[in-house]
């Protein structure tokens, strides 16, 4: 084995038309979200053969090829609780974590509609910072040392007796601008006052943890209580610009097939992290029941946990799910209904996969630019930001497509995705050209 080319869903990928076609007795699936992760597991679902018929709310104008788009928010619990009960969706599945926050899991639970993602309060893993570290510092999960704070003057007088950088987290979710590294004191001053004085994000605590080093990678595993189904590790580039330079976004490009992870490592971050996490939350009360997503960093002193997120990484689902050789409909009803699932097999080889973004993005951009090309690209395109409007495809977000491709080594994908690429033709797009370059350096 070995070669992935075409990757499984370029290659048995099945239109909205053929898939209810082919199919209308099969399951009917609503995927909750609306960007490129959403993509890729609607990706992954046409390719199930119980699947006869996918909606997604809202959807994205690629999605809208392989599913059958809702204009309902994320958000909206009510509207997609109706939704699903008039349309007689057999299985629901969260892609953002605003709807879980938000309570959606309770609410479909209550109404006796089967659902994929976490309850509201197991959400608190990714939700709370504070409630997190608690978790980690009691069941004995490494991660960094940490005190948490609600009164600036203490929290002040704490970081002023400790080594900088110190990093400094707002406790909730805050759109991943929450955290700030604060590389002296007066930097750390002045993020203290605006989090804990001027309350910029909310009402909340601040947790004030040490200063890790080392490579950052991302390890997604579907969870339902204590059974922890892992998935291949993969890592992001939240750096706009090449060289790791530039303001954080939401992910410029990631890829699998690590090179700086043992299999000692995995094992490491499997067994104690992320199983560990998992018994935690059922002897805590809150089992888990879809994705747990740890953001793992490789420190001089093993391997520890960043941060948990409650969902699908975002870029990370892109490059993993498309290596997944089993039937995810098995998976997502099986760990929404607490039912034992066979375990998950996965491609051998690789993926890479590159953001192409807006001018601009994080910062302003304009919409609205026409992208053409797309029907030549021979890899897999998913959308993350896009409309479209007459039969032309538009520019629709910050972050607007990801092109991702396999490959029996990381070279390989590389050369594969960047070629592709060259054929889409955008005014106002820009993406990172060193995608992976820790494999190569
Ligand atoms: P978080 O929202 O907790 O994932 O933090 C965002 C980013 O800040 C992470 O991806 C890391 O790059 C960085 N970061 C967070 N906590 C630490 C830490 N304790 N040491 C070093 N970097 C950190
Ligand atoms: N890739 C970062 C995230 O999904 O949070």
């Amino acid at each position: 084995m070995g070669l992935v080319y075409p990757l499984p869903s370029a290659r048995t990928a099945r239109s909205a038309k053929e898939i209810n076609l082919e199919n209308c007795l099969g399951k009917t699936v609503l995927v909750i979200g609306g960007g490129g992760r959403e993509h890729a597991i609607v990706d992954a679902l046409s390719r199930s053969p119980q699947v006869s018929m996918i909606y997604c709310a809202p959807g994205n104008a690629g999605i809208g090829e392989q599913a059958i788009n809702v204009p309902l928010k994320d958000t909206d619990v009510e509207g997609l609780k109706a939704f699903a009960l008039e349309n007689q969706v057999d299985l629901t599945v969260v892609g953002p974590e605003a709807a879980l926050a938000a309570g959606i899991v309770d609410a479909f639970r209550a109404a006796g509609l089967a659902i994929f993602g976490h309850t509201q309060a197991a959400t608190a893993i990714e939700s709370s910072k504070e409630f997190a570290k608690e978790l980690m510092a009691k069941y004995g999960i490494p991660t960094a040392a940490y005190r948490s704070f609600s009164e600036y003057e203490e929290a002040l007088s704490y970081v002023s007796a400790r080594p900088f950088p110190a990093v400094l987290k707002y406790d909730g979710l805050a759109a991943g601008k929450g955290v700030v590294i604060a590389q002296d004191l007066d930097e750390a001053r002045r993020a203290l006052a605006d989090m804990l004085l001027d309350h910029s994000f909310g009402e909340g605590r601040v947790v004030v943890e040490d200063y890790l080093t080392g490579p950052e990678f991302s390890f997604l595993c579907f969870v339902d209580g204590a059974h922890v189904y892992p998935m291949p590790l993969s890592q992001d580039h939240k750096r706009a610009y090449d060289g790791d330079k530039g303001p954080n976004t939401g992910g410029m490009g990631a890829y699998t097939g690590l090179p700086f992870i043992t299999p000692e490592d995995r094992e490491f971050a499997y067994r104690e992290i992320m199983c560990k996490a998992a018994s935690a939350m059922v002897a805590e009360g809150m089992p888990l029941s879809g994705v747990l997503y740890g953001g793992l960093m490789k420190t001089p002193e093993g391997i520890k946990v960043i941060e948990f997120n409650a969902r699908f990484g975002d870029p990370e689902t892109e490059v993993v799910l498309p290596l997944l050789k089993s039937d995810i409909y098995d998976i997502f009803e099986g760990v929404a209904t607490g039912r034992e699932v066979e375990q998950p097999r996965w491609a051998d080889g690789v993926t890479l996969g590159v953001v192409l973004a807006s001018k601009g993005y994080p910062g302003h951009y304009q919409k609205g630019f026409d992208i053409k090309g797309l029907d030549k690209v021979d890899a897999q395109v998913y959308h993350m930001g896009t409309g479209i409007r007459d039969g032309r495809v538009f520019t629709n977000g910050g972050r607007v497509l990801m092109v991702v491709s396999g490959g029996t080594n990381l070279a390989e994908a590389r050369e594969k995705v960047y070629h592709e690429i060259s054929k889409i033709q955008c005014d106002n797009l820009f993406y990172r050209k060193d995608i992976a370059h820790i494999a190569f350096e």
